[in-house]
């Protein structure tokens, strides 16, 4: 355990700057706040490799679509300023829009292929905004390392891509998804949910299970793995399914799956009115990682 920390809030390039000078090996956290245990992890996963831990918090307009929750998303920094430093964060750069979307901002970026499928045709340029503030963010920071969760699978990859691409030299390291004891993934959209809701979310989690438990006795037929999951969501009324699949680490899906660490049961579903989604590794117990190699 690390000794709990106020982090120092800053808000503008120019103070970051600052603070960053002489700042050693510089781990970053990007997030859209109301933090939780999940982030925590994040954050003490980057304190330990890291002399500088900086924790982003920004609720990215580019990234919601007009009918999503940009407006209504849980917003709290005196907690976020807790949570961060209690996991060992030394900064916590908050910027408001106009900091990162000044009047005259034209540039969009946009990753190929790993983007385009799944939350990218559900939520068309979600993942255009993804990209373009988390590039902004490496850009801001200049990380050694930034660190990702395994929740957002697709995300991770999309942003593997990225730095691939682009040639941006941090580290990406991938870090696996922290479940309530129900199973259901923590976010930070769970929020939205009643504790019973919450409960009742679980599911998600179960079918992903089913379709790994299918897999682990032999099954490699996509179309029945994913019918192990589709069974268990019947089960729950309030599922308004979008995808469930099972797709390499492209996120192209096949007739049949190869026993490959990359090989990764998604599912993306509505329930009470709030969009959650989750996902896991066909094999656990063989080493992957979101769009290729790296940590
Ligand atoms: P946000 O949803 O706040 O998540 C910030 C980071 O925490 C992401 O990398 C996400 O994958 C990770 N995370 C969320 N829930 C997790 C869980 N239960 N276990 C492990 N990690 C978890 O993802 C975003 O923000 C934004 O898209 C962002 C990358 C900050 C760009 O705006």
């Amino acid at each position: 355990m690390t000794a709990p920390r106020t982090p120092s809030l800053v808000t503008t390039p120019e103070e970051l700057r600052a603070a960053l000078a002489d700042g050693g090996r510089v781990g970053l956290v990007p997030t859209m706040g109301y933090l939780h245990e999940g982030h925590a992890r994040l954050i003490e996963r980057a304190r330990a490799e890291s002399d500088t831990v900086v924790v982003s918090v920004f609720v990215n307009p580019r990234q919601f679509g007009p009918r999503e929750d940009l407006s209504r998303y849980p917003r709290d920094l005196t907690r976020d300023l807790g949570v961060a430093g209690a996991a060992g964060a030394d900064l916590l750069f908050h910027p408001g829009v106009e900091v990162m979307y000044p009047p005259g901002y034209a540039t969009n970026v946009t990753v190929g292929g790993v983007s385009e499928p799944l939350e990218g045709s559900s939520r068309p340029g979600h993942f255009d905004g993804v990209a373009t503030v988390v590039l902004k963010l490496l850009g801001l920071v200049g990380p050694d390392r930034a660190y990702f969760g395994e929740k957002d699978w697709q995300q991770l990859a999309v942003v593997r891509r990225m730095v691939r691409d682009l040639n941006v030299p941090a580290q990406i390291v991938g870090v696996p998804t922290v479940r309530e004891a129900s199973g259901l993934a923590l976010s930070s959209r769970n929020s939205y949910l009643t504790p019973e809701g919450q409960e009742r979310a679980a599911v998600l989690s179960r079918a992903l299970r089913a379709v790994q438990a299918a897999a682990s006795r032999g099954e490699r037929d996509t179309a029945r793995l994913r019918q192990a999951g589709l069974d268990v969501l019947a089960g729950e009324p309030e599922v308004s399914l979008d995808y469930l699949t099972v797709v390499g680490g492209d996120m192209a899906e096949r007739e049949r799956v190869e026993n490959d660490p990359m090989t990764r049961v998604l599912v993306a579903a509505r329930m009470f009115g709030v969009r959650l989604i989750d996902n896991l590794p066909l094999w656990p117990d063989l080493p992957r990682q979101a769009g290729g190699e790296g940590t």
